[in-house]
């Protein structure tokens, strides 16, 4: 299937900042009770081993599902704990704070916009991105490898959509009802939450079309390749692959590592 560049309503800026929460709180639910990052752990924790390097920069954290499912596994790297620094375009406070309170000395966040194609120079890393590449068009995601390149930082990129209709399609058909049945217990509890699911469902339809919009723009592995075709890299190891998670869901998945002279 072609890859398709179309918008995503979260992506936005005139977007709710409501609604865009709502989604990826829903991401948060799917990363904590599925775990569908759970099978690239021992992949990054080889990558932070390589390096020997302990400090992670996730972009675009959305409300930190994967990173919060993740932090177990990672544990330490060299002896030292392993920690992450959430960042987004448009900061998700409250689950920023509260994973923060969870993981005390392990998470931290940037409470000011950070751009994933624009790392600020102080942003000094392992950089991670969960869900999130396939929302840059090629040149632009392109560019995104090149700055890690370019400030010699490792890089992990991490997709659990494909761009097949099996099982994304069924599952897209499926989620509001799913989404209905579960809101209520959804952690944390937020009246708004029911308001927007029970009251005024509106932004489920955007949402319906965020999702099918994700699946058409994720990457496969071999146009990841390409893109690391000509970087300049001065020796980076590029894993890029596809890995099974549970039932039909399977993570492609691309980690970069410098030399370790270099970093
Ligand atoms: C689909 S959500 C993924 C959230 C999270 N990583 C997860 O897996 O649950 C995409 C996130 O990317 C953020 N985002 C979109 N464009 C961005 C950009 N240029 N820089 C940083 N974050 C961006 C959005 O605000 C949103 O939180």
């Amino acid at each position: 299937m072609k890859r398709l560049h179309l918008f995503e309503f979260h992506d936005l800026s005139w977007y709710p900042n409501d609604w865009r929460n709502l989604l990826t709180d829903i991401m948060t639910s799917f990363a904590v009770d599925c775990k569908p990052y759970r099978p690239i752990a021992p992949k990054l924790k080889t990558a932070l081993q390589q390096l020997n390097c302990s400090r992670i920069i996730d972009l675009c954290s959305g409300a930190a599902g994967p990173v919060d499912s993740l932090l177990e596994e990672l544990d330490t790297v060299g002896g030292r704990p392993v920690t992450f620094t959430l960042t987004d375009k448009y900061p998700h406070m409250t689950p920023f704070e509260q994973t923060a309170a969870k993981w005390p000395d392990r998470v931290s966040f940037c409470e000011e916009p950070v751009d994933a194609t624009n790392v600020p120079e102080e942003l000094d890393g392992f950089r991670t991105m969960f869900s999130s590449f396939h929302h840059f068009d090629p040149e632009t995601a392109r560019g995104i490898l090149q700055d890690a390149v370019h400030k010699r930082q490792g890089i992990g990129i991490f997709e659990y959509t494909e761009r097949r209709l099996w099982p994304w399609v069924p599952s897209l058909f499926f989620g509001p009802v799913v989404l209905w049945l579960i809101t209520p217990f959804m952690r944390p509890f937020r009246w708004r939450r029911l308001l927007w699911t029970y009251v005024i469902p509106l932004w489920m339809v955007f949402a319906f079309w965020d999702g099918l919009v994700s699946c058409l723009r994720t990457y496969l592995p071999h146009e990841l390749e390409e893109m690391t075709a000509d970087l300049g890299d001065g020796g980076y190891t590029w894993e890029i692959g596809r890995i099974r998670s549970f039932g039909a869901c399977r993570v492609t998945y691309l980690l970069g590592v410098p030399p370790s002279d270099t970093t």
